[in-house]
């Protein structure tokens, strides 16, 4: 895949450009980066916070081959690649929440939302959108306890145009590789060693109930596998059920 990066200094969120290029007919292989958003989406209907010229906004416009179904390993894919990036390239032991938020001593450092559109029964496009909370100095009190940057943990200011490209670079060899086979047997081993809530309980937020499980790690599907008080295993799909620690968000 050839990447054609255009850069803003303030968009409203770097997803809805890429969806509105995507729409215009844009490429695969498009990727918007931003500056500052002023209207940056988080998953659930949520605002993410997007101050200007310390952090990296950017999404990625795709258009895979694949079942609709299976797009949402894409998130694995690309929370798999900016983790290896932290882990290999800047010696920080992130770990992942699964399935896409990236976690650093307990604090979430990066977010990840999917964002796929249909045309009948076909895949059109899938946008993956990253923020990563690169230098921020410090988060509003609300966020304080629940967020961090790379800066506040490593201590020292990260080049972000480089990091970009590191990521960038990681996810290509990533993504070539998933979409040969379109599963993802062959990231689970790695994946489920940075799994933050690997053979901890957790609390299974599910459409029809909560209830406590063992987390055991994805399968090659990406769902994570729960194994629950009565012994049974059951494997779980990201967007119908979150996973929470007893206590807090991890
Ligand atoms: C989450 O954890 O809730 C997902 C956060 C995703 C944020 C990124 S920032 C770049 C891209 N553009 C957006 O509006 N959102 C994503």
């Amino acid at each position: 895949m050839e990447y054609n990066v255009i850069h803003y200094e303030e968009i409203d969120s770097t997803n809805t450009e890429a969806r509105r290029l995507s729409k215009g007919g844009a490429e695969h292989g498009l990727v918007i980066v931003a500056e500052k958003q002023t209207a940056g989406k988080g998953r659930r209907g949520r605002n993410w916070e997007s101050p200007a010229g310390r952090n990296l906004y950017f999404s990625i416009l795709l258009r895979p081959e694949l079942k609709p179904k299976k797009a949402p390993m894409l998130t694995i894919v690309m929370a798999y690649s900016v983790a290896k990036v932290l882990h290999e390239q800047e010696s920080l032991p992130v770990q992942i929440k699964w399935p896409n938020d990236l976690v650093l001593f307990k604090k979430k450092v990066c977010g990840i939302l999917t964002e796929m559109n249909m045309n009948g029964c076909q895949v059109e496009d899938v946008i993956v959108g990253v923020g990563i909370n690169v230098n921020t100095e410090g988060f509003p009190q609300e966020l304080h306890d629940k967020a961090t940057s790379l800066y506040l943990e490593k201590g020292v200011q990260i080049e972000r145009k480089e990091l970009l490209q590191k990521v960038l670079n990681e996810f290509q060899k990533q993504y070539v590789l998933f979409l040969e086979v379109q599963e993802l047997s062959f990231l689970q081993e790695s994946y489920n060693r940075m799994l933050i809530n690997r053979n901890q309980e957790v609390l299974v937020l599910a459409p029809e109930g909560e209830y406590r499980a063992d987390a055991l790690g994805i399968n090659e599907l990406g769902e994570l596998s729960v194994r629950k008080t009565d012994g049974s295993v059951e494997n779980i799909f990201a967007g119908e059920v979150s996973v929470r620690g007893l206590y807090g968000y991890v």
